[in-house]
């Protein structure tokens, strides 16, 4: 098969953990037979450097032509990096959400899995983490606080910043409807999180989601209150099987959901649309602390060219054989530092890339 794919290294660790997925694409489209074909794209502040802006119609059309995206990180250090001297408009995360939008990419999946072998990394209790935990964040992408009108101007004399919260009814029934399909793949369980007792957007999600439950009778549909769920996932994540939510709350929530799997480094993620077109990246952030120091984990990006095989090339074969080397290089105790514990052995980023690329074969 050719698999056309637009690569965005990013900055920060983006190009490094970027090389390592790419590494292990490769090596799949070795042992499987499948011709890979990389259009390397400018986003972020990459592109800012290049073009002096943090995303181009160029890269936007040319991602539309890939079959789908592989994204490394973008942004830096807003202290000391000159791209944060730019209007909010024009900085790398401006980029990051345009083309989220301009390629409709609404669907979020952020898998969160507690591998037994990296229990030693999970900060939480050994009673509470015992038999593990697996759930899927499907969170919301291109609606709500993050593309709401937004000013800050002075009012009656006080500076005086506001961001709009608008959801449509259309817009929740389309994503809570992936929520339920996921879920049916899965363990049949969907926790509606949203802040009900106060917010109006809240409350029409809560309703399009019940409306959305009634064509899909074998899942057991939950509702709660984001503050809860906060504390539940540290409390008791097994409880937890897709959590469907909004956009700010799903981003603050995955963020959570990777602590407790051990370490951001960990968590991939898909964004699709209504095609087989999605664009796949880890949900942690560029580290610009670590960058260029060879430290970074890139096993989620890995993870995230796993979910590629899977949703855009309907390759699970090749999908499973990148999760099962993943398991494999941590059940052997090889650990980058972010997930290093006693006894194991702790290797950089481009030799955590190469181990997993020795395990796959057929
Ligand atoms: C994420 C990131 C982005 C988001 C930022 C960089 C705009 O935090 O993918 O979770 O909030 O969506
Ligand atoms: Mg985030």
């Amino acid at each position: 098969m050719k698999l056309n794919i637009g690569v965005i290294k990013g900055d920060g660790i983006g190009p490094e953990i970027v090389t390592e997925a790419m590494k292990v694409l490769d090596r799949v489209g070795r042992v499987y037979g499948h011709e890979l074909n990389y259009t390397q794209l400018l986003m972020g502040g990459a592109s800012i450097d290049v073009h002096g802006v943090p995303l181009t119609e160029e890269t936007i059309e040319l991602a539309k032509q890939s079959d789908a995206v592989l994204l490394g990180s973008i942004g830096g250090d807003a202290k000391t990096s000159p791209w944060y001297q730019l209007e909010p408009s024009k900085r790398p995360e401006a980029g990051l959400l345009k083309i989220r939008k301009a390629l409709n990419l609404f669907a979020n999946l952020r898998p969160a899995v507690l591998y037994d072998e990296l229990k030693g990394a999970c900060p939480l209790k050994e009673e509470i983490t015992e038999g593990g935990f697996d759930m899927m964040i499907m969170r919301e992408l291109t609606g709500g606080l993050y593309f709401g009108e937004r000013s800050t101007e002075v009012r009656d004399g006080v500076l005086t910043a506001t961001d709009t919260l608008t959801y449509n009814e259309d817009e929740i029934r389309r994503i809570a409807k992936r929520g339920f399909d996921i879920a049916m793949k899965r363990r049949r369980k969907v926790t509606s999180i949203d802040k009900a007792n106060v917010l109006d957007s809240s409350r029409l999600w809560r309703k399009t989601v019940e409306e959305v439950a009634k064509d899909y009778p074998e899942v057991t549909l939950e509702h709660m209150l984001v503050d809860n769920c906060a504390m539940q996932l540290v409390k008791n994540p097994r409880q937890f099987d897709v959590i469907l939510t909004e956009n700010m709350f799903g981003d603050i929530l995955s963020d959570e959901a990777s602590m407790v799997t051990g370490s951001i480094g960990m968590l991939a993620s898909a964004s699709l649309n209504e095609t087989k077109f999605g664009m796949y990246e880890p949900s942690g952030g560029s580290a610009p602390d670590i960058a260029g120091k060879g430290i970074a984990n890139p096993i989620a990006t890995i993870l995230s060219a796993a979910m590629m095989l899977r949703f855009s090339f309907d390759l699970d074969t090749e999908a499973d054989a990148v999760e099962t080397a993943v398991e494999k290089v941590l059940k052997d105790g090889y650990r980058t530092i972010d997930i290093m514990s006693e006894g194991k052995t702790q290797i950089d980023t481009a030799e955590m890339g190469d181990k997993i690329c020795a395990y796959i074969s057929k």
